[in-house]
């Protein structure tokens, strides 16, 4: 065992990069107005657009995420929720709308650069190298980093420890919930200031659902804001701060978890009354 991994016990710290906080900020000096210091601190604002030359699938759509919570998308099939996530992410071209981190218009930048500004997503699918080991999978998401992030890898097996169980086999062999949990660590690895998980427990029992809905209220909990989509609506509201109903690309009911989950209408249409 090398010393590295055993730093245990501190994970309420350092995983998190606090929205806020004074971490170094790769951006040239100039140029850029000041974050505003109200306000979301990840937002796509009024986004429309679709894929390549394609009809729009978003449709003025906004979707936020505050300091120190978790916000969550729900909806149906097809609504547009991955879309949304990945406009806010830089994979889709906007007709439309902005996207802002932290107060700064990250609308024209692109996912890798996002990346070194602090956004972590972990997209629905393809999201682990199936061939390379669970370590190999967590390197590879540090590859942004030029410091030591042997800490940060520590505290994701602090996470999820059945990953440093795992941590010399294919990330391929291990099952749906571990292969979830090898996408969130990855993301983690590059100490976001902001983690996009679109639905991180597809695939899962229940029983590995909450265990991994556990978690990411953990990671929540250390300060790291997290925007997820989630099709167990239900479960996904009762952890909600705030919670986005998507219909057809567009915003169909915005509200605190708890608001929607009480909602005759959204209990009618998205939780089976
Ligand atoms: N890569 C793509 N190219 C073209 N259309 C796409 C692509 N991905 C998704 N779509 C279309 O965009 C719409 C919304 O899909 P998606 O965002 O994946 O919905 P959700 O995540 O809510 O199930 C669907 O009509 C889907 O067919
Ligand atoms: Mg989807």
């Amino acid at each position: 065992m090398t010393g590295g991994y055993d730093d245990r016990g501190n994970r309420d710290v350092s995983i998190a990069n606090p929205a806020g906080g004074s971490a170094a900020h790769p951006v040239p000096a100039g140029g850029r107005a000041q974050p505003a210091p109200g306000g979301p601190f990840l937002i796509g604002e009024a986004m429309t657009g679709g894929y390549g030359r394609g009809a729009d699938i978003l449709h003025a759509c906004t979707i936020a995420v505050e300091r120190g919570e978790i916000a969550v998308i729900v909806g149906p099939n097809g609504a547009g929720k991955s879309t949304a996530m990945k406009a806010m992410f830089g994979m889709l071209d906007l007709r439309a709308g902005t996207v802002r981190l932290d107060g700064e218009d990250i609308t024209a930048i692109s996912p890798q650069a996002r990346v070194r500004e602090g956004m972590g997503f972990v997209p629905q699918t393809q999201n682990i190298f199936a061939s390379m080991t669970v370590e190999e999978n967590l390197e590879m998401g540090a590859f942004v980093r030029r410091d030591d992030f042997r800490d940060t890898m520590a505290q994701v097996y602090d996470l999820f420890p059945v990953l440093k169980e795992k941590r010399r086999q294919p990330a391929g062999e291990l099952s749906g919930g571990q292969r979830q949990q090898v996408a969130v660590g990855r993301a983690l690895m590059t100490r976001p200031k902001v983690l996009l998980l679109d639905e991180p427990t597809a695939g899962v029992s229940p029983i590995v659902m909450d265990e991994l809905f556990d978690r990411i209220v953990e990671v929540a909990r250390t300060g790291l804001p997290v925007l997820m989509v989630e099709q167990n609506a239900r479960q996904a509201l009762e952890i909600a701060d705030k919670a986005y109903v998507l219909v057809q690309g567009a915003n169909a009911h915005t509200g605190t978890g708890r608001a929607l989950l009480h909602d005759p209408q959204v209990r009618r249409s998205f939780l089976g009354g």
